[in-house]
């Protein structure tokens, strides 16, 4: 038995210790978890989606349960950058795990100027670019499904943005592939994937939707096997590390993933349901890595045998 697995990876720039990363929008800004896990034990923390100015989101309900999942239409209610910059940043700058910065924009300048921010601020390690989130009416997803706007806006990102650079991919598209090549050649070190799925739920009494926004992103258990096949298509596509994300439950699901090909993972509605669920699956993972003798992670990424 191999005593210590070495669990480090290093995905587009950023070293992580270990393979376990938070997924925007399930995590907060990470305080809210410092009761209940060591924050420090993560690979890193992916923060709320930011946007240049404060946003309120949806109107309320904006969340459903389904069947092994969420739907969920926030609609990227968050902070705001400057204020995250004074009320955030200052607690995630003592942690000892990398901190990705979450953005999205409603149009390519709005991104851009907000990467420009980010590269003159100290203590973030990179930036996802949010190009997938349905529940917006504009931008989000708009740029995810189109690969020349996928490319214009991390062109633009890149332009402004020397930090190691993620693409987050929508999985509400044809043919991810197409999306995935786009960002890459825009200069993307690491894509993740994926987002929501989007869904609807209606009330079958009042005979309204379930949702004041009517559609959501559907997030949970209920979408692992489409997120592990997207992984694994985009894997043979690019070759840039892709992080999975979807229905990540257990050290097992992540580990799916990783033999797919994932260089990492995130993990997001887990969270909700058993906030220790990131700890977990780490321990899960190097208690595998232990009981079949293998010393590195690379022993395990991409060595699907088909
Ligand atoms: C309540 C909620 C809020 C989310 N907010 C964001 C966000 O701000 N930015 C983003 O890129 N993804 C956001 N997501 C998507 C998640 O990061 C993740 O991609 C998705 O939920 C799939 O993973 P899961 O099945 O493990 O939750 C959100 C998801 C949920 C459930």
């Amino acid at each position: 038995m191999t005593d210590r697995p070495d669990l480090r990876v290093n995905i587009g720039g950023i070293h992580l210790k270990n393979p376990v990363m938070t997924a925007s929008g399930t995590f907060g800004y990470a305080r809210e978890f410092e009761e209940l896990i060591d924050l420090n034990r993560l690979g890193a923390i992916i923060v709320k989606g930011l946007s240049l100015e404060a946003a309120k989101g949806n109107p309320p309900p904006r969340v459903a349960e389904t069947p092994c999942g969420m739907l969920n239409a926030i609609g990227l209610e968050n902070v705001g950058f400057e204020n995250f910059v004074k009320d955030k940043l200052p607690f995630l700058k003592k942690l000892r795990s990398p901190v990705l910065v979450n953005i999205y924009g409603r149009t390519i300048e709005e991104y851009a100027r907000l990467a420009g921010r980010i590269a003159d601020t100290e203590g973030i390690a990179g930036i996802e670019v949010n190009i997938s989130c349905p529940n917006v009416r504009c931008g989000g997803v708009a740029f995810g499904t189109d690969p020349l706007a996928a490319h214009q806006v991390i062109s633009a990102v890149r332009r402004q943005c020397p930090l190691p650079l993620t693409a987050k991919l929508s999985p509400n598209v044809t043919d991810i592939t197409v999306i995935a090549k786009s960002a890459a050649d825009a200069g993307a070190d690491s894509l993740s994937l994926i987002n929501t799925l989007t869904g609807m739920a209606v009330d079958i009494h009042s005979r309204r939707p379930k949702l004041a926004n009517i559609t959501g992103g559907l997030s949970g258990p209920a979408i692992r096997p489409v997120a592990l096949r997207m992984v694994w298509q985009t894997v043979q596509a690019v070759n840039i590390p892709v992080i999975g994300i979807g229905g990540i439950m257990t050290a097992e699901d992540a580990l799916e993933f990783l033999i797919a090909g994932a260089s990492a993972i995130q993990v997001g509605t887990a969270s909700f349901i058993n906030p220790r669920a990131t700890m977990e699956i780490l321990d899960g993972i190097e208690k595998y890595m232990k009981e079949k003798n293998l010393s590195q992670l690379s022993d395990i990424i991409a060595t699907l045998e088909i």
